[in-house]
């Protein structure tokens, strides 16, 4: 299968649906007790079966995610991936994100991300510093675009404002349970300023792959799909919005891909945006900063 890519109006494009690397090798640290080869072979595996664009982080299993990619990846034909890293909010000074950047490649074996990512806003630290820095890491080749991750409308205007290159991502916690994009007025936002939202923990780890939901049940059974299929299919029949999950299951992986190559009604789409119970307004794990 080829997935399918989603392009802005300014030439921007990332495949629909990605893989996510969040708790490959651990979480906060690295676990030694992890199996790589296990994970090396989740991600190949991914890739063989299409897709294209791999999530990881500076932060996770601190580094050694961006290790265990590196390692998957060294087999594949660079060009034809898309790798997304993202640095971490306590090294956005200029020098720290620039030195960031430069280890992160190291261990993703790579000469250049696809995409490079403010993992949270940081208040603290002026962001025309760390805007400074991703612009200079553009012109000098290393990476191909930029973005952010769990911004809101405010923080992502402020760092616009001081970006000579356009911010093509906010990478948010979105799927149906988590609607603060919606709430914020950040999924409009997108919708309006030609920005792509990569909406994170499509089926809120698992809990959105079961039956149970009655309004998910209906639509389920109606389209002959499986709950977690049209999860992520209700993420991405919506305009300018794609997805990634973790799938270190190859079932996982397989009914993930089944989500990709058909639309759901708008009526449906709606259906599920105003009739899913228990929504929740802000996101309990990274909410906008
Ligand atoms: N920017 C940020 O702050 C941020 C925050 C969180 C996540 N992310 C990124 O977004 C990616 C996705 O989010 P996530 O990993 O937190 O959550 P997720 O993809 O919603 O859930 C992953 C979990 O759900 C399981 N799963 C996947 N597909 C399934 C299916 N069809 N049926 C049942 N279980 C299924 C996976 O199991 P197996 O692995 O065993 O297959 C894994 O345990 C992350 O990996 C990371 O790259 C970014």
């Amino acid at each position: 299968m080829i997935v399918s890519l989603k392009k802005l109006k300014s030439g921007f494009s990332m495949p629909v649906f990605g893989f996510g690397t969040w708790r490959m090798g651990g979480n906060h640290t690295r676990n030694p007790l992890k199996n790589d080869h296990r994970q090396i072979t989740a991600i190949r595996q991914a890739i063989d079966h299409g897709i294209t664009h791999i999530d990881t982080a500076q932060m996770y299993a601190q580094g050694h995610a961006e290790e265990l990619v590196g390692q998957a990846i060294k087999e594949f034909n660079r060009k034809k991936l898309f790798i997304v890293s993202k640095v971490w909010p306590d090294h956005l000074r200029f020098e720290d994100v620039l030195k960031s950047a430069a280890l992160s490649l190291k261990r993703l074996k790579t000469d250049y991300l696809d995409l490079y990512l403010i993992h949270i806003p940081n208040p603290a630290i002026p962001i025309s510093q760390t805007m400074k820095a991703f612009d200079k890491l553009k012109s000098d080749g290393f990476i191909k675009n930029i973005g952010v991750s769990n911004f809101s409308v405010r923080s992502f205007k402020a760092a616009q404002k001081v970006t000579e290159n356009k911010i093509v991502v906010n990478q948010v916690h979105y799927n149906l349970i988590y609607r603060e994009p919606e709430k914020s007025g950040l999924l409009e936002f997108c919708q309006k300023n030609d920005v792509l939202l990569v909406a994170w923990r499509p089926v809120e780890k698992g809990i959105l792959a079961d039956y149970g939901i009655s309004v998910l049940d209906g639509i389920s059974l109606k389209y002959k799909k499986s709950p977690a299929q049209i999860a992520l299919n209700w993420l991405i029949s919506q305009k300018n919005v794609v997805t990634l999950a973790k799938m270190e299951n190859k079932k996982h992986l397989l009914e993930n891909l089944g989500a990709l190559k058909w639309q759901m009604e708008k009526n449906d789409i709606e259906k599920l945006r105003k009739g899913f119970p228990g929504q929740k307004i802000i996101s309990d794990a990274v909410p906008l900063g």
